[in-house]
């Protein structure tokens, strides 16, 4: 692959500069060529603030990282035809998940793909269009008993590409795979595309609970088989993405989403990786969120970080008594300032290391970058998030 040769280049280039700052490697390992092996990933700068461990600075990586504001996604897709058949293609698929590692110099690689790819293994028809997802509606007792659980072998290419994945990252560069929480998989099962209300999804949690929890047990099975399949094949790292969950009130979430993402994170807490939870427009929610077993939570920018972490139950309590041990916390610019100005940009990332933990955080944006996002305030962003985290803490204010 073309990518692959070009990305070479600037790993060495900056793996050496990270060097700089952990001088327990090996020199030759820094050296190296780009291989496919799992030692400097797995010491590298991301995973280890997942696992709350000291950073030489903050690692960064941005939701939805390859999409449409890079003319070189834009260039891929159009081979691939439908955005359906580039996640299929693992070639592809692989190709654009090394593409912002080479233009913003991120500190991981998100797997190319989509929350929605193994709901045509359970039995509901999908396509995307200008207008983004639709489905087959799931809203009946019968629509629901007839779902299977999906398995591997109805999506063949997510762990190829993962293994692909993994043969080109340059090393030091983990893997982190994905899937929806069971909720915001529902509301698309559903509604049959992307809702505003929720009508037909909560009439079906209200009117008819026995079988929203069939649907989510189904969708939850599905998900765990996903994740695992995408552990084996290479992902270093998990995230659940709960876009929706910011629609339902604390009884309902406690009841139709949080028990399905605790089983998902149990199921996978023997695999070792990190497991990530996001739980979008859910900072209503946090007292409740913070209670489920995840390394990292996931933050959007409705809410300061700090306060965020507070209403986690993530600060860690004076006399260390009482408290698990605090998972790490990522996020949460405004994905929408980085079409303002670089300065502005600059003063919202001041802001956000300032109320951040040293250790256990991850830089994100609050929700995915957007197509009319400039490339260059996206590389500028990483820039800024490396170069203002190393700094000592005194001179970030
Ligand atoms: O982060 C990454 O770079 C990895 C790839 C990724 C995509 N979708 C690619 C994509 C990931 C992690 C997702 C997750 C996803 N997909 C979510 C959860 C995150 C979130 O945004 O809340 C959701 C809700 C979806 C469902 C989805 N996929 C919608 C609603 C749409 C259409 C709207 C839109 O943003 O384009 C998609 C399409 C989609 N998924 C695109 C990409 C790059 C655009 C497709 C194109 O090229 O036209």
């Amino acid at each position: 692959m073309k990518q692959v040769s070009k990305l070479s280049k600037r790993t060495r280039s900056s793996t050496t500069s990270r060097r700089a700052a952990s001088s327990r490697r090996p020199r030759a390992e820094v050296i190296a060529q780009p291989t496919p092996t799992t030692d400097s990933a797995a010491d590298s700068r991301f995973l280890r603030a997942c696992r709350s461990q000291p950073v030489d600075c903050a690692p960064v990586w941005l939701m939805r990282q390859a999409g449409r504001y890079l003319p070189e996604y834009q260039a891929t897709r159009k081979r691939a035809g439908d955005f359906l058949t580039l996640c299929r293609t693992p070639e592809l698929a692989c190709e654009v998940t090394l593409q912002p590692i080479a233009r913003l110099g991120v500190d991981a690689a998100i797997l190319f793909s989509d929350i929605l790819v193994p709901l045509p293994g359970m039995g509901i028809p999908l396509s995307f269009s200008e207008e983004g997802p639709k489905l087959e509606p799931v809203r009946s007792a019968e629509a629901i008993a007839g779902l299977r659980v999906a398995t591997p072998e109805d999506y063949p290419y997510v762990p190829e590409t993962v293994r692909l994945c993994r043969k080109h990252l340059p090393a030091g560069v983990p893997l982190i795979g994905f899937a929806g929480a069971p909720f915001t998989l529902m509301s698309y099962a559903v509604e049959g595309h992307t809702s505003k209300q929720f009508t037909h999804c909560k009439r079906l949690m209200f009117a008819a609970p026995k079988e929203a929890h069939r649907l989510l047990h189904k969708l939850t099975e599905t998900v765990i088989v996903y994740l695992q399949a995408q552990v084996q094949a290479g992902a270093q790292a998990l995230q659940i993405f709960d876009s929706w969950v910011g629609a339902l009130g604390p009884d309902d979430f406690a009841e139709f989403a949080a028990p399905y993402v605790r089983r998902i994170l149990e199921a996978l807490r023997p695999s070792g990786v990190p497991l990530i939870y996001f739980a979008h427009g859910g900072s209503a929610l946090y007292p409740l969120v913070g209670k489920l077993p995840a390394d990292v939570f996931s933050v959007d920018f409705r809410m300061p970080i700090d306060e965020a972490r507070r209403q986690l139950g993530l600060v860690r309590r004076p006399t260390g008594r009482g408290a698990r041990k605090p998972a790490a916390i990522q996020g949460n610019l405004d994905p929408i300032a980085l079409l303002g100005p670089k300065a502005g940009i600059e003063r919202r990332v001041r802001d956000i290391l300032a109320r951040a933990p040293r250790r256990g955080f991850i830089f994100n944006l609050g929700h995915g970058i957007v197509p009319e996002t400039p490339v260059e305030h996206a590389q500028a962003l990483v820039q800024l998030v490396h170069k203002l985290s190393a700094a000592p803490r005194g001179a970030r204010a």
